[in-house]
């Protein structure tokens, strides 16, 4: 048994001297929200680092996918992914719409594009980069131009991947995406989000949602408050200092549960034509008994991985559904996400990685 318990993740937090020193300058402007300079400085520097046209900063990334849907004047249907964190689903109806599922490729996790045609009129596709591998909408991009339907993607798992040939930003594609900068998040303002459009006139409509609707103490439109404060702003840009030696240390204990794990568990298929930000470690055991069997050693020995995504959203009781998703079911019975943060040490992984193979291996 170890001391300390060794959760899923651990939030990166910068040093204390420097954020203390932009709070003091904080503190003499007394603009502590309402899109003040840290907020701004923060959205360039984001607009740079991710390689992005606009980038409008939001409270969480919840209400950045509320306020895409509005935005893009989604109305009734919107087809998205049963193999998600809740939030995804949540937003669509939490707006009073409908979601329509679509079962996922059973390798990369995604959203499976190849049912679309399925689906009568969807007015937009929700999608997810789930545990940052980009969905693969392409092969289906001429029909959803043809049929004019909206292209959002939940890229909260995504901060930061590229197309290694291109360099552009995976953020860029689609009408709009949007990011969550939640505490677990790779990049984090605690909490906070974003939404990513190429789009002027959009990113000056979600400017104004974001704000009750008032541009220069003018009300132009309807709103809602999902601003980000400047506390807020603050922490992201120290964060944001620090993102290469993180991505690098996540990236190291990432490639050694693949190296050292039983050759029986498997893992997602990723897409080495993009970056990667390696914030989450997902293993799937053969069946739901050995994940089980996996999860109660663990905890014994006070380690606590995540079931990242169960159950499938599908089986909630109030998503309204009668269908089945056995790709997306059948990987959420088996699905688990490693601890994998910063201070992770090298001896308390090698440990997890021993517990787990003792499972598997038998
Ligand atoms: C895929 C996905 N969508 C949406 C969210 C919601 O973001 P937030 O917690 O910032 O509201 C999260 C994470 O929390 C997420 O992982």
């Amino acid at each position: 048994m170890y001391n300390k318990p060794i959760k899923v993740t651990v939030p990166f937090l910068p040093n204390k001297k420097k954020l203390y020193r932009e709070f003091n300058n904080l503190y003499r402007s007394k603009q502590i929200t309402n899109n003040g300079i840290f907020v701004r400085r923060l959205e360039n520097k984001l607009k740079k680092y991710l390689g992005v046209k606009h980038i409008i900063l939001t409270n969480n990334g919840t209400s950045a996918i509320q306020i895409a849907l509005r935005a893009l004047g989604i109305k009734k249907n919107i087809v998205t992914t049963p193999f998600s964190f809740v939030a995804t689903t949540n937003a669509i109806i939490w707006e009073k719409l409908n979601p329509i599922f679509l079962d996922i490729n059973k390798k990369n996790f995604n959203l499976d594009f190849n049912n679309l045609k399925k689906i009568k009129n969807p007015e937009g596709i929700l999608a997810v980069h789930c545990f940052g591998t980009p969905c693969e909408y392409k092969k289906m991009f001429s029909y959803i131009k043809k049929k004019n339907i909206k292209l959002i993607f939940d890229a909260s798992h995504a901060f930061g991947i590229k197309n290694l040939k291109t360099k552009k930003s995976l953020l860029s594609e689609g009408d709009i995406s949007t990011l969550s900068f939640h505490a677990t998040k790779v990049f984090h303002t605690v909490e906070g989000g974003a939404i990513v459009t190429n789009k002027s006139k959009l990113a000056a409509k979600i400017r104004l949602f974001i704000n009750h609707g008032i541009l220069n103490y003018k009300n132009l439109s309807i709103g809602i408050n999902a601003k980000m404060n400047e506390f807020q702003a603050i922490i992201g840009l120290e964060v944001l200092k620090n993102m290469n030696k993180i991505i690098l240390r996540k990236k190291k204990i990432d490639e050694l549960y693949k190296n050292k794990l039983s050759k029986r568990i498997s893992f997602q298929i990723e897409n080495e034509n993009y970056s990667k930000n390696y914030n989450y470690s997902p293993i799937v055991l053969k069946s739901k008994r050995e994940l089980e069997k996996v999860i109660s050693l663990l905890n014994k020995k006070n380690i606590f991985p995540r079931r990242y995504f169960y159950p499938s959203i599908n089986k909630l009781k109030y998503v309204v559904n009668k269908k089945k998703f056995p790709i997306s079911e059948s990987l959420s019975d088996r699905i688990l996400c490693l601890p994998n943060y910063y201070e992770l040490k090298k001896k308390d992984q090698i440990k997890i990685i021993n517990l787990i193979n003792k499972i598997c291996n038998k």
